[in-house]
């Protein structure tokens, strides 16, 4: 009794065509995941990153931020933003604002082309020293050439330390 060659290539086009369509579902569902879920660089690992600030967030002012730096060997994770800024960067600083009653956490880095943007007190917005983009207390850019707002931080609050989602290097 020989092998039936239809039966055998009906079974071979239906594998195949299981392949094709499983093959093109993982291709287009990849960069989704990859978008929900940033994977981490090598040897860098996911961690709440504790911070003391200089003024406590209990003490702030609104209309107040306050520049909080990433300890050695850490950084904080983007969870936003446009520009050069996207969700899963890292940063090495950023800043507690309160304003209008809340306290939101953004990220230094210009959505320009990254550098860090200082606070002006008087003026109660930030100002980037490159190219002179500006940005509003909450973050929204009112002078460019940036185009997208400030990123956010992920932020916990325990006592007067923040724990902010970030990494950790092999280094810690
Ligand atoms: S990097 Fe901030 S304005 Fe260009």
């Amino acid at each position: 009794m020989g092998v039936n060659p239809n039966v055998s290539r009906r079974t071979f086009l239906t594998w195949y065509m299981a392949g094709l369509m499983t093959a093109t579902v993982v291709a287009g569902l990849a960069p989704i995941l990859v978008f929900i879920w940033p994977p981490s660089p090598a040897g860098e690992k996911k961690a709440n990153v504790g911070v003391k600030l200089d003024t406590p967030v209990s003490k702030l002012a609104d209309g107040d931020a306050v520049r909080f730096d990433a300890p050695q060997n850490t950084a904080f994770i983007e969870q936003d933003g446009g520009g050069a800024n996207a969700r899963g960067n890292l940063t090495y600083a950023g800043y507690a604002v309160k304003q209008g009653g809340r306290t939101i956490f953004l990220a230094v880095t210009c959505s320009h082309l990254g550098c860090s943007v200082n606070f002006n007190q008087d003026a109660k917005r930030f100002e980037c020293p490159c190219h002179g983009s500006r940005f509003s207390i909450d973050g929204n850019v009112t002078h460019g050439p940036a185009l997208s707002p400030l990123s956010h931080l992920k932020v916990t609050e325990q006592g007067e330390t923040l724990l902010v989602a970030g990494i950790m290097t092999g280094g810690a």
